[in-house]
């Protein structure tokens, strides 16, 4: 029962304009939300770039010629932030539509399962794990940084909610780098695109110890991102003598590794 590639398309985009005009009606969302949040104060740039322009046509229409000129580059300027944090979305949304399954099939699925996701914004990765291991229990932490793009707690439960898969799931709003939990606790930890924003080396270094302490012998870990952000786990793994350390992928990278 694998979160086909399509499947989770769906998701992202929706299952076209009906759905959402049904949604629309209903006052309630008929499909899940996996987009990337972009931080109200990056939005409130822009808002403030259109009132400058509205205001310079005016000026212009009251006869001040200059203003239009000034008032379009002081919008264009004040939408760049934005316009970059999109297309920066973009990319890393059609990567992650490419890897969650890749993650999901890596995992030796048995049933029972204890899952972590650790950063999991709103849910994607972990839900994925969830439906596909039926008797499964997840577990997502994060939290929830306006500047990191993952949405929040909101948006998580009712995506879990429309997923079906509520009453197996727990959101602990928790730091990666001191998570509360027992040694050995779960089978299974997942991230997406997380530890890059979890913060330099050293934050990823404990972050990554927090997986190993918290992973329970015979448990396996996959985490995701760009490159750069998994040499320190992998790093970690390897120092401490975790089993089958394995690294693919080119710009975005899967880092997986098992707990003897
Ligand atoms: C780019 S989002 C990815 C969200 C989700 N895993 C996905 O693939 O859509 C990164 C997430 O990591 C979370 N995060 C950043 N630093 C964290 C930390 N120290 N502990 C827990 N979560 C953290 C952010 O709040 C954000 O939700």
């Amino acid at each position: 029962m694998s979160m086909t590639h399509e499947h989770e398309q769906n998701h992202e985009h929706g299952h076209g304009p009906l759905t959402h005009i049904r949604g629309f009606i209903h006052d309630a969302p008929m499909v899940s939300n996996y987009q990337w949040q972009i931080p109200s104060s990056v939005r409130h740039l822009s808002l403030i770039g259109i009132i400058v322009l509205v205001v310079a046509m005016v000026l212009t229409h009251l006869g001040i010629s200059y203003a239009l000129g000034i008032g379009v580059g002081v919008a264009l300027l004040l939408h760049l932030p934005i316009l970059a944090l999109t297309s920066i979305g973009l990319i890393l949304r059609r990567a992650r539509t490419g890897f969650i399954g890749t993650v999901v099939n890596l995992i030796p699925w048995k049933g029972n399962e204890e899952v972590l996701d650790v950063g999991c914004g709103s849910g994607i990765l972990l839900f994925a794990c969830i439906k596909e291991s039926p008797t499964a229990k997840g577990t997502g932490i994060d939290i929830y940084d306006p500047y990191s793009f993952g949405g929040s707690a909101g948006v998580f439960w009712k995506n879990a909610e429309i997923e079906g898969v509520k009453s197996r799931i727990n959101l602990q709003q928790v730091d990666a780098r001191t998570m509360p939990f027992e040694d050995e606790r779960f089978n299974v930890i997942v991230s997406s695109l997380a530890m890059h924003h979890v913060g330099d080396s050293a934050d990823q270094e404990k972050a990554t110890r927090e997986i190993v302490r918290t992973l329970k012998p015979g448990g396996k870990i996959v985490i995701c991102d760009v490159g750069r952000a998994l040499n320190t786990p992998e790093k970690v793994f390897r120092s401490l003598g975790l089993a089958n350390v394995r690294r693919s992928g080119h710009l975005f990278q899967i880092l997986s590794a098992e707990k003897r």
